[in-house]
C-alpha cells in the first residue's frame, strides 16, 4: 500500500482538479467495458454464469431463449424465457446539481427534474439470432433485445403477444413496468397494434410498440424455415449522450448496412431503474419457433467507481496540506480496496449459486447445516475416502416428515480447496454428473454452498468401489470374494455406462479416469461409474479432447495418450480394458514387477504362451466359473488395450462381445508394438489444437482455454502413485493427482 500510494495521490490531486473545475464540465470519456459470445458452450463457465430464467436454455451453441425441442409441439407453444448478464449495469446516474442550472445542449447531461443532471451511459449490442419455425406452420410470437429492471425473468402468463415482458395485467399500467426493450415480432397480434407479423419495435413498459418499423421493405423475413433459411444481425446503438437509439440488421456475415431500420429518441433514465440488466425474452403462443442468439458482443460505458467521495474530495483539497491528503488518499485506497475484495468475494458467490440454479434441472440445495448434521460434524469416523480435492463422508438424511425408517443414506463429497480452480472443478462435476442419467452412473442427489465450502451429495453406495472387492487390502480383507457372475456383471455394467456416454448422450462425455476405485457397487452389487471430476464434455463435431499434460491414473493411460495429450473415446476404452484384466485376474494395473509392469503385459505373455486361463484369479472358486466367458473377457481385456487406439473396439463391440451376440475379438500372439503417430482408428486432427491455442484469441472460449492451463499446471503427469489405494475410495476424489 505504501509505495503504491504516491500514484494513488496524483490520481487524487487530478481527481480534485476536475472536480473543482466542473463549472464547465465537459462530458468525460467513460471507460467502456465489453463482453463478447462468439457461441453459447454449455461447460462453460462465462455461459453457465448467465440467468436462465423460464424457458430458457441452451443448446446446439446458440441461447434457445424459449425451448427448442423439436418432437414435442405442445412442448413449444405458450413458453416464455429470458437470458440475462448476471450482474447489473449502472445505465444513469443523477449528478448533484443544487444551484446549478442544466447545461442547455445537453451532451449528455441535461436537465432533469428538480434541478438534477442526469449522465446515462451508452452501449452496443450486437448479436445473431435465427428465429426458425416449421415451413407447415405459422411462427410466432417475438424476441426482444431487453434492458429489464430485476432478475426476476418473464411473469407468470408472458407467453404469446406478451413477448416475456409484461402479462395482461402488467399491461395495464406500461408506467410501472421499468422495462425498455426492442422486439423482433413475427406474429401480428389481433389488437390491430402491430403493423404487420415481420417488424422491429421499440417496447416502453409495454409490448405495445412506441415505434415500430416494417421489414418486408426491406427484405429481411425475421422467421424462416426450412426452405428460406437465414440468420441475421442485429446492432443496436444506443447513445446515452444524444439520448438516441438506431437498430440495424442484416444478414449475418455481411457488413452493417449504412442505415438503421429504426431509429429513436430514448431516454433510459426515465424508464428504467438506475441499475438495470441486458439480456433477451422471447415468447411462443399457439404458433411457435425457434428463438435462437447464436453470438452476442456488448460494449458499454460504465461509471467510475464512487461517486460519493466527490464531496470530502473537494473539501481536502481546498483544506488539507499535501501530507494529509496523502493519509486520506491511502485510507480511501485502502477502504476501496477492501470493498473491492468484498465484493469480488460476494460476486463470486453469487456467480457459482446463479450457475448451480440455472444448470437446467439442476438438484436440490442442501442447507449446509442438515449436510452437517447428517455426517456428525463430519466426523472422521464417517469418511468414505481422501483425494486432492477434499474428503468424502457418509451421511445420513432425515426423512422430509421426519419419519425414523424414512431416512436416506448419503455420501457427501466435500471441496476443501476455495480457490478459482476449485470452484470451476466443482461447477464442471457438477454440470456433467447433472446431466447424466444412467443406472450404471452414480446419481447426483444434490449440492451446497457455504462460505467457500463446495459439497456434492450422492447417493450412497453401499458396497464401497470395486477395488476394495477385487483386491481385499487393509480393512477390506475380509471381504469375500467377488463371484465370477457378479464379475462378469460388474464388466457389463461398467460397459454400458461408458457407451452411454460416449455414443448415446447428446454432448459426449469423456470418462478419463476409468478405473477400479471409481466403479462403485450398490445394494445389489450393480456397478455404476463415478466421479466425473476429470471428465470433458465434447461437442458432437468433435472426438477428442487436447491435454497440455495427461490426466488420469497410471497402468490406465493409453501410450498415445501420454504421447499426444489427446484424449478420446480409445483412451477411456484403453483403460477399461485395463480395468477388465484386473476384474479378471484379481491384480493391479500395475504389478511393481520391473521385468514385467503392466498387467496387460503379463496377460499377453500368458496368452501367447497358450494358457490364457492361467491368468484367471486363483481365489475364484469353480462356483459357477465359466470358462469361455473368462476367456472372452480376458481377449476383450486385451483387445481394448491394445497399444494401438485403432486396433481397439469401440463400446458398441464391446457391448456386443459381452452380450455374447459377437464372438470375442481376435487377439495376436504377441503384444503389437506401439506405432506412433497412429494410422487410422484414432483422429488426429489440427483443429483440436486450434481449439486451444486459439482459444485466448477468441474473447468468450478464452476461459476454457484457462481451465485447461490450470488443469495441467498442477496435473502433469501424475506421480507414480499405486492406483486404487484405500484412500481413494468413492467417489474417489484425487485420481492419481
Ligand atoms: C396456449 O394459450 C392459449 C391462450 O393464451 C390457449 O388457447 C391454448 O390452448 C394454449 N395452448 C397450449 C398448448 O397450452
Ligand atoms: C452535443 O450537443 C450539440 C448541440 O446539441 C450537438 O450538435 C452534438 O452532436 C452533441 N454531441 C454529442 C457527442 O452528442
Ligand atoms: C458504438 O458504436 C458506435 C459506432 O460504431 C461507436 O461510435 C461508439 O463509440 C460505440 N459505443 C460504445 C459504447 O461502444
Ligand atoms: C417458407 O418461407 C418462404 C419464405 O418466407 C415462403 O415463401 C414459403 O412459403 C414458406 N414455406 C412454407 C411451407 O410455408
Ligand atoms: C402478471 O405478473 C404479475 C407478477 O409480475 C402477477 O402478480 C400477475 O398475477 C400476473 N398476471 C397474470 C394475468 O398472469
Ligand atoms: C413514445 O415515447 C415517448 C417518450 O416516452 C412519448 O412521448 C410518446 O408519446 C410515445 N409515443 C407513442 C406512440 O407511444
Ligand atoms: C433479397 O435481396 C437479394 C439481393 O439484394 C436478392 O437476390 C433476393 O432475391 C432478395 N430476396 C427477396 C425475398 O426479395
Ligand atoms: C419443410 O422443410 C423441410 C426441409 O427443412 C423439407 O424437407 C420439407 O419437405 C418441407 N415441407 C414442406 C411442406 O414444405
Ligand atoms: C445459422 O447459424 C447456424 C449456427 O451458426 C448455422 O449452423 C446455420 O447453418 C446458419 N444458417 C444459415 C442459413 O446461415
Amino acid at each position: 500500500m505504501a509505495s503504491a500510494s504516491p500514484r494513488h495521490v496524483v490520481f487524487l490531486l487530478v481527481f480534485c482538479a476536475v472536480a473543482v473545475c466542473r463549472a464547465q464540465p465537459p462530458r468525460q470519456r467513460l471507460p467502456v467495458e465489453s463482453y463478447s459470445y462468439v457461441s453459447f458452450q454449455r461447460g462453460d463457465p462465462s455461459v453457465s454464469s448467465l440467468l436462465f430464467r423460464g424457458d430458457a436454455g441452451i443448446n446446439n451453441g446458440a441461447l434457445q431463449v424459449t425451448p427448442d425441442s423439436r418432437n414435442l409441439n405442445n412442448f413449444l407453444s405458450n413458453k416464455s424465457g429470458s437470458v440475462l448478464l448476471p450482474h447489473p449495469f449502472a445505465l444513469w446516474r443523477r449528478l448533484d446539481g443544487a444551484g446549478e442550472r442544466p447545461a442547455a445542449s445537453g451532451n449528455g447531461t441535461t436537465g432533469g427534474d428538480q434541478g438534477q443532471r442526469v449522465t446515462v451511459v451508452s452501449f452496443n449490442s450486437t448479436f445473431s439470432m435465427n428465429v426458425f419455425y416449421d415451413n407447415e406452420s405459422r411462427p410466432g410470437e417475438g424476441l426482444t433485445f431487453v434492458v429489464a429492471p430485476s432478475t426476476d425473468g418473464p411473469p407468470p402468463g408472458s407467453h404469446g403477444g406478451f413477448l416475456g415482458l409484461t402479462n395482461a395485467t402488467m399491461e395495464a399500467s406500461p408506467a410501472m413496468n421499468r422495462f425498455v426493450a426492442v422486439e423482433f415480432d413475427t406474429f401480428r397480434q389481433p389488437g390491430g397494434y402491430d403493423p404487420d407479423d415481420n417488424h422491429v419495435g421499440l417496447d416502453i413498459g409495454t409490448v405495445v410498440s412506441n415505434k415500430t418499423a416494417p421489414l418486408a421493405g426491406l427484405n429481411i423475413t425475421i422467421a424462416t424455415n426450412g426452405t428460406a433459411p437465414a440468420n441475421y444481425t442485429v446492432w443496436i446503438e444506443y447513445n446515452g449522450a444524444a439520448r438516441r437509439i438506431a437498430v440495424y440488421m442484416g444478414i449475418r456475415g455481411k457488413p452493417k448496412p449504412a442505415s438503421p431500420v429504426l431509429a429513436s429518441p430514448l431516454d433510459l433514465s426515465k424508464h428504467v431503474p438506475e441499475q438495470a440488466y441486458l439480456g433477451f425474452t422471447a415468447s411462443t403462443g399457439v404458433s411457435f419457433e425457434l428463438n435462437c442468439i447464436l453470438d452476442w458482443s456488448l460494449t458499454i460505458e460504465t461509471f467510475p467507481a464512487d461517486k460519493k467521495s466527490k464531496g470530502w474530495v473537494v473539501l481536502v483539497a481546498v483544506v488539507v496540506p499535501v501530507a494529509a491528503i496523502a493519509v486520506a488518499a491511502a485510507a480511501f485506497f485502502l477502504a476501496r480496496m477492501l470493498r473491492a475484495r468484498r465484493s469480488m468475494d460476494r460476486r463470486r458467490q453469487e456467480r457459482l449459486e446463479h450457475t448451480l440454479t440455472n444448470l437446467p434441472g439442476m438438484p436440490k440445495e442442501f442447507a449446509y447445516e442438515k449436510l452437517r448434521k447428517a455426517t456428525k460434524n463430519f466426523d472422521d469416523r464417517l469418511r468414505l475416502g481422501r483425494g486432492g480435492y477434499g474428503m468424502v463422508y457418509k451421511g445420513v438424511l432425515p426423512a422430509d416428515d421426519g419419519r425414523p425408517e424414512a431416512t436416506t443414506e448419503v455420501a457427501v463429497k466435500m471441496f476443501t480447496r476455495d480457490d478459482a480452480k476449485c470452484v470451476d472443478d466443482f461447477v464442471k462435476e457438477v454440470d456433467i454428473i447433472n446431466r447424466l442419467r444412467h443406472r450404471n452412473i452414480v446419481p447426483l442427489i444434490g449440492w451446497c454452498y457455504k462460505k467457500g465450502q463446495l459439497l456434492l451429495v450422492y447417493e450412497y453406495m453401499p458396497n464401497g468401489s470395486l477395488d476394495q472387492h477385487l483386491f481385499r487390502r487393509g480393512v477390506h480383507e475380509q471381504r469375500p470374494v467377488l463371484s465370477w457372475e457378479s464379475r462378469y456383471a460388474i464388466v457389463a455394467d461398467v460397459a454400458a455406462g461408458l457407451h452411454y456416454v460416449h455414443h448415446e448422450y447428446g454432448p459426449m462425455v469423456l470418462h478419463r479416469d476409468i478405473k477400479a476405485s471409481n466403479v462403485l457397487l450398490d445394494a445389489s452389487f450393480r456397478a455404476r461409474l463415478g466421479d466425473f471430476g476429470l471428465a470433458r464434455v465434447l461437442d458432437l463435431d468433435r472426438n477428442s479432447f487436447t491435454d497440455l499434460g495427461v490426466a488420469g491414473t497410471r497402468g490406465y493411460i493409453a501410450p498415445e495418450y501420454s504421447v499426444g495429450h489427446k484424449a478420446t473415446r480409445q483412451t477411456d476404452v484403453f483403460a477399461f480394458g485395463v480395468l477388465v484384466l484386473e476384474v479378471v485376474t484379481g491384480r493391479y494395473a500395475l504389478l511393481g514387477d520391473p521385468a514385467c509392469p503392466l498387467l496387460s503385459d503379463w496377460v499377453w505373455r500368458m496368452h501367447g504362451r497358450g494358457a490364457l486361463l492361467g491368468a484367471v484369479d486363483q481365489s475364484l472358486g469353480t462356483d459357477g466359473f465359466d470358462a469361455g466367458d473368462a476367456t472372452r473377457l480376458l481377449l476383450l481385456g486385451l483387445a481394448c488395450s491394445n497399444p494401438n487406439p485403432g486396433d481397439r473396439p469401440t463400446m458398441l463391440e464391446v457391448l456386443q462381445i459381452l452380450s455374447r451376440s459377437a464372438p470375442p475379438p481376435e487377439v495376436p500372439q504377441f503384444k503389437p508394438s506401439f506405432v506412433w503417430p497412429p494410422e487410422g482408428g484414432a483422429h488426429y486432427d489440427l483443429i483440436d489444437i486450434d481449439a486451444i491455442t486459439s482459444g485466448s484469441l477468441a474473447g468468450a472460449s478464452s476461459a476454457a482455454s484457462a481451465r485447461a492451463t490450470q488443469d495441467t499446471a498442477s496435473g502433469g503427469f501424475p506421480p507414480p502413485t499405486a492406483p486404487n489405494s484405500a484412500d481413494d475410495y468413492f467417489p474417489a476424489l484425487s485420481s492419481g493427482r
